[in-house]
């Protein structure tokens, strides 16, 4: 084993990074036998120098992250501080000082990704990012690697842990929106400031990240279609329990039937009680993987938290120091099929709607006429009347979403409708 040690300097010490430097301290010694050479802590940048950080040494705490990164002796710089900027000059400025780079930020490679990559490539270093979609869960290594030989046709998961554990709670305590919202803040699951959770930007960044490795591609946040969970109501919960489903925030990718082109989505979705993704509970996260000749793949976990993400960025850091070690680098963007991304009107779902209408003779037919219209066929259609207004809920056989889309315009222009209560899209049947 090398004695001289592999310098790795860590970009923020918050919830993850914090954990990353305690098992980097605690396992030292099976780290050390597992990449072939000790790994040392060679600094840790953070924005609040006299916060106490339990088992760092103070001496190696800096303000100055662009210093530490350029310092021109460090093998690897974890980046752990999330957002776009100044984490991306950072990436770039130590690929450019030697250093290769393990990160956990999603926002950042959702949006950025391509270019960084090409800086890794540049400069021949390593881009290893497994933290940054679904936390401990080997996901972005299993694409990246164990299915490179396979084709990959589909992903669909739940990749937030906020937004699940609030749709949960709503599900199985009957609770509304805001109660169980304010439930996943109390336990520290939702920040402060839960927008990108729960208005699925989250989600919508580890889906772009999915689907860019899974079908070899570039697929940005801003080609994934984005629905959050905010208008989700107790009643939308409890009609999906009607129909034996429940609601949970899907990440969906999919490779189009002619293989010409892919799409990605973030919505909230009804899901039969009877898929697996139903029972994923909490906070937990779930994702299946559709390939051509392994079949259907499904992988379960902690999607978020201090320990389990520093896990998978652990995993990174001994994969990246023995790339280092083999003077070799590992893979990086796979691109080459340049799939266009389809726009959210091209793919083809079912969907449940609930309508508020007047209890009158026809009504039923004019309503009928219009999903005729628009050439969507109807799977189902209940009807509770209480007073001259009627309840009425529709779930349609599959078509394209713009028709659906079309149809739900159409309806709201009826005089007979007195208004639409919700459209909730049905997935996994
Ligand atoms: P935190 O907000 O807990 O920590 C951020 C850290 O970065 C803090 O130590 C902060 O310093 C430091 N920091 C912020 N700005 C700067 C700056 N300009 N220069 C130097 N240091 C800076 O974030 P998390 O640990 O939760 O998240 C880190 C990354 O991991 C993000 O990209 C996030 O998306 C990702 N991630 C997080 C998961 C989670 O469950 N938390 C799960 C999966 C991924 P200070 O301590 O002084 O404030
Ligand atoms: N806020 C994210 C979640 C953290 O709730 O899943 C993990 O990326």
């Amino acid at each position: 084993m090398r004695t001289r040690p592999l310098k790795v300097a860590l970009l923020g010490c918050g919830v993850v990074g914090s954990e990353v430097a305690r098992i980097m301290t605690t396992h030292a010694d099976d780290l050390a036998a597992r990449i072939g050479a000790p790994v040392e802590l060679a600094g840790v940048a953070v924005r609040r120098p006299s916060k106490v950080r339990e088992g760092i040494d103070p001496a190696l705490i800096t303000t100055d992250a662009t210093a530490l990164v350029q310092r021109g002796d460090i093998d690897v710089v974890v980046e752990v501080i999330g957002g776009i900027e100044p984490a991306r000059a950072l990436i770039t400025t130590a690929f450019e000082n030697g250093a290769s780079v393990v990160s956990a930020n999603k926002a950042l490679l959702a949006e950025g990704g391509a270019a960084l990559h090409a800086a890794a490539e540049k400069y021949g270093r390593d881009l290893y990012y497994e933290a940054a979609v679904a936390g401990a869960i080997p996901l972005v290594r299993p694409l990246r690697e164990s299915l490179a030989g396979d084709k990959v046709n589909r992903v669909l998961g739940i990749v937030n842990g906020t937004t699940n554990f609030i749709l949960d709670k709503m599900d199985t305590s009957g609770a509304g929106y805001s109660e169980a919202l304010d439930e996943a803040t109390a336990l520290g699951y939702a920040e402060a400031d839960p927008t990108a959770d729960v208005e699925g930007f989250d989600a919508a960044a580890k889906a772009a990240i999915l689907a860019g490795i899974a079908f070899h591609t570039r697929v940005k946040i801003g080609d994934v279609h984005r629905e959050g969970i905010t208008e989700v109501t107790a009643a939308d919960i409890a009609s999906a329990r009607r129909m034996g489903c429940t609601v949970k925030l899907l990440a969906i990718c999919e490779r189009a039937a002619d293989g010409a082109s892919v799409t990605a989505r973030v919505h909230p979705a009804m899901i039969p009680l009877s898929h697996p993704l139903a029972s994923v509970r909490e906070a937990y996260n779930a994702v299946f993987v559709e390939a051509e000749a392994a079949g259907q793949l499904m992988f379960y976990g902690p999607g978020a938290g201090g320990s389990p993400t520093a896990s998978a960025v652990l995993g990174d850091l001994v994969a990246v120091c023995r790339n280092k070690l083999g003077e070799a680098t590992g893979p990086g963007e796979s691109a080459y099929t340049r799939l266009p991304v389809s726009p959210m009107g091209e793919v083809v779902t079912r969907y449940h709607i609930s309508l508020d209408v007047a209890d009158k003779p026809g009504v039923l037919a004019q309503v009928a006429t219009v999903f005729a219209e628009q050439g969507v066929s109807i799977d189902t259609v209940r009807q509770q009347g209480k007073d001259g207004e009627a309840s009425l809920v529709v779930v349609t056989h599959r078509a394209p979403d713009a028709a659906l889309s079309g149809t739900v315009e159409a309806l709201r222009k009826l005089d007979t409708v007195r208004g639409v209560a919700s459209i909730m899209r049905v997935e996994g049947e």
